[in-house]
């Protein structure tokens, strides 16, 4: 888990099924409500899903600049911030030659989409791990949301009873994994009253 890092850039190897197979094994070993397990899980890989993938993430692309103030990086700037943003970019960029999967949750009556998506984002994680445990990068994704969920959905034929919580970008890595940066676990944990570290 610790070495779990976004990985955004891959090497031109495919991932092969059996490997792939283990993922998808792993996601429904995760707990959804009720144990329904209502979810599907798309692999992207033709020519023809890839081009849509690749539309969606510039949707994505254009909005995430705005939302996070991100610029394409000076060639010459080495710093953390800028090689960060430049494997942003490339992923983005060349999103269309790479394998990815769409995870998909069935609306159930009462539940709201926060709690539907909560029965996916264990299988998803879990996806991540196996991915990670297999020595496979991967990039979880917001290009379902925003403008590229229509056309992800209609490429697919997800129907309207099917909410799409997530997508992951699935790789061999170019390059290493993690270690993960992140605050102090102390820093997030209250006990019993907001704000009580
Ligand atoms: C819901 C969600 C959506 C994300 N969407 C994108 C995305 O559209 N593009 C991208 O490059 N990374 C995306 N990420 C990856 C995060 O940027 C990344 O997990 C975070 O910066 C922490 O970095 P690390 O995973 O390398 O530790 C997303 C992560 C999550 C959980």
């Amino acid at each position: 888990m610790s070495t779990a890092r976004s990985i955004r850039r891959f090497t031109d190897e495919p991932v092969d099924d059996a490997t792939l197979a283990r993922c998808f094994e792993a996601a429904t070993w995760a707990p959804s409500g009720a144990n329904a397990q209502e979810w599907r899980f798309v692999v992207l890989r033709s020519p023809e899903q890839r081009a849509v993938v690749a539309e969606a993430a510039t949707r994505a692309l254009e909005i995430i600049e705005v939302a996070y103030g991100m610029t394409r990086p000076d060639p010459d700037d080495t710093g953390r911030r800028a090689r960060d943003n430049r494997a942003t970019y490339e992923l983005h960029d060349r999103a269309g030659e790479f394998t990815s999967v769409l995870f998909a949750q069935k609306r159930l009556r009462m539940a709201s989409d926060m709690l539907l998506a909560g029965s996916i984002f264990p299988a998803m994680q879990n996806f991540l791990l196996a991915a990670r445990a297999q020595g496979l990068g991967a990039c979880l994704t917001s290009w379902a949301a925003y403008g590229g969920e229509e056309l992800l959905r209609t490429a697919v034929g997800v129907p309207d009873d099917w909410i799409i919580p997530g997508h992951i970008v699935v790789g061999w890595p170019k390059g290493g994994h993690g270690p993960v940066r992140r605050r102090p676990w102390q820093d997030a944990v209250n006990v019993d009253t907001w704000g009580a570290r």
